[in-house]
């Protein structure tokens, strides 16, 4: 499955670390990422054909910063430093870095050189900077970020781009393939930024970008069918789309040597269970063994009087547990149990780069320890959510499936403030049904609009409160509509949805779902305030 020609990300901690791996990708080269930690016999043995340093969030003189091994300069492998890690690398060579007197901050023009192998191709406008003394010198629009800035370049090096405000904007030493760009590439506010990546990976590191997602899958099938041989593989199926893209993977790979449960615990959105049913079951286009464990009662039993949000969740991710258990006795012992993991959750458990934070909520209740089976399987377990998407769609699956929004392992259990009853689940899977159609309808096709939310939901409150419908009083719950605009869903902001289209989806509710006689809009940000509700 691995594609012979990588590039590696080095992580120093930055907020854009995952996006300069996924741009690398968007050239058609794979890419990894790994912690600064990582010893360089470790680096060297990965033989990667570049490597990128990214930002960090200190500074590089200050003790104590996270920094590499000098030998990595001096392995005859191509090396950009982004950020931080073009600090890094004047730094550690012999340059200065320090602190400037204002924050370089936004979309900046920059003066480029386009006579470097970086910025090739680059014709911006140059009309635009009438200082332009060098004939290969074009502006083109970056995005800043910096408080600190190169005051003087290592020996060696030239300077190849600046801004009004930063005398050194990048620098490169060509003969020892070494460049260093103080701003963000990874960006999409960088309007070059895509070329810029482009030209390092093909120009400067000969990668020829050959990893595409049609070998992917052809590639992982092979991978697959190796590993499996004619053994058993078990996986429990969401209806998520990591999972989803697994099963048909996997299906394509050894079809009815996989088995998939689907544990519908009556706490999908509307309708769902018998959508992903649909798609994997008998009727669907898939070859597998497909295992629906309707058990929405024994869990509506086992929340009954429940309020607490942390004991809710406990309780949702034991009982899957032991269905998944049950079920999987019915079948007997299994080869491998299959997982759904993707390169961010790698990543993100610590186990990829230099982020420490530790999903622990998203893994529902943890392995099954009564399952057997021998090793487990994660065939996306280098993708990115969007590579998972494409090999979704390569797969055949539904679009509607593939580009579903995010959904908490718990479901709905986390959207029903206080005890979760079959009447709640009702209310709040009809009134999220009207608001996700009444979305989808104003956002209409092609380019989503600027208020378009990255997540949205609705929620049921556990208020109910007085209202009056004809000419009798209610006493009613009210539901809570979130849509939040966020980059990785660790803050959010709450979207600016139109008013007239809240209010659609307002007299909607209210006319269609019985139980409902009041609609409130959160407007609140992560922090303080978290996406779910509990
Ligand atoms: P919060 O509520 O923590 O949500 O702001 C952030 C993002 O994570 C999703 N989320 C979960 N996903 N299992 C999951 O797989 C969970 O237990 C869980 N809790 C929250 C949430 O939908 C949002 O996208």
């Amino acid at each position: 499955m691995e594609s012979k020609e990588m590039v590696l990300v080095i992580d120093f901690g930055g907020q854009y670390n995952q996006l300069v791996a996924r741009r690398v990708r968007e050239c058609n080269v794979y890419c990894e990422i790994t912690s600064y930690r990582t010893p360089i016999e470790k680096i060297k043995a990965m033989s990667p054909k570049g490597i990128i340093l990214t930002g960090g969030p200190s500074s590089c003189y200050e003790e104590g910063a996270a920094t590499c091994s000098p030998e990595l300069f001096e392995l005859g492998i191509p090396v950009l430093g982004l950020c931080y890690g073009a600090q890094l690398m004047m730094h550690m060579l012999g340059g200065k870095v320090e602190r400037a007197s204002v924050r370089e901050y936004g979309k900046t023009e920059v003066s480029v050189r386009t006579d470097s192998p970086l910025f090739t191709g680059i014709t911006g406008d140059d009309d635009h900077d009438p200082t332009a003394e060098l004939s290969h010198e074009a502006t083109t629009i970056c995005w800043m970020s910096h408080f600190d800035y190169i005051s003087k370049i290592a020996p060696g090096f030239e300077v190849v781009a600046h801004t009004s405000g930063c005398p050194v904007a990048a620098a490169q030493d060509k003969s020892r393939g070494l460049y260093a760009i103080q701003f963000h590439p990874e960006v999409l506010h960088t309007v070059e930024g895509t070329r810029i990546l482009n030209n390092f990976v093909k120009n400067i590191c000969n990668c020829e970008g050959t990893w595409r997602m049609d070998s992917f899958v052809t590639n992982a099938v092979e991978e697959i069918k190796g590993k499996v041989g004619d053994g058993r593989v078990l996986l429990a199926l969401s209806g998520g789309v990591d999972s989803s893209v697994a099963a048909a993977l996997l299906s394509k790979a050894i079809g009815e040597q996989l088995t998939c449960v689907f544990v519908d615990h009556g706490l999908m959105r509307k309708d769902e269970g018998d959508e992903v049913e649909e798609v994997f079951g008998e009727r669907g286009d898939f070859e597998l063994n497909f295992v629906r464990v309707n058990a929405a009662e024994r869990y509506y039993e086992k929340l009954r009087g429940v309020t607490e949000p942390e004991q809710k969740r406990k309780i949702i991710g034991e009982e899957f547990i032991r269905i998944f258990e049950e079920e999987s006795h019915k079948i007997g012992a299994v080869d491998f149990l299959a997982q759904g993991t993707i390169y961010p959750d790698v990543v993100e458990s610590g186990l990829g780069g230099e982020s420490a934070v530790i999903k622990s909520h998203h893994n529902v209740g943890g392995l099954p320890e009564h399952v057997d089976f021998k090793d487990i399987i994660e065939p996306l377990r280098n993708l990115f959510k969007d590579e998972v998407r494409k090999v979704g769609l390569e797969l055949g699956l539904p679009a509607k499936l593939v580009f579903r929004q995010p959904f908490p392992g718990p479901g709905l259990g986390v959207r029903i403030v206080g005890e979760v009853t079959a009447d709640k689940v009702r209310i709040v899977q009809d009134a999220d049904a009207i608001y996700r159609e009444e979305i989808a309808k104003a956002a209409g096709e092609g380019e989503a609009p600027n208020w378009m939310p990255d997540q949205y939901f609705a929620a049921i409150t556990n208020m109910r409160s007085v209202g009056v419908m004809g000419d009798e009083r209610t006493y009613d719950y009210a539901i809570a509509l979130r849509a939040v605009k966020t980059v990785d869903f660790m803050t959010a902001e709450a979207a600016p949805i139109p008013w007239e289209v809240l209010q659609k989806v307002m007299s909607r509710i209210i006319g269609e779902v019985r139980g409902v006689n009041r609609v409130l809009y959160d407007l609140s940000s992560k922090p303080a305030s978290t996406i779910e509700f509990e």
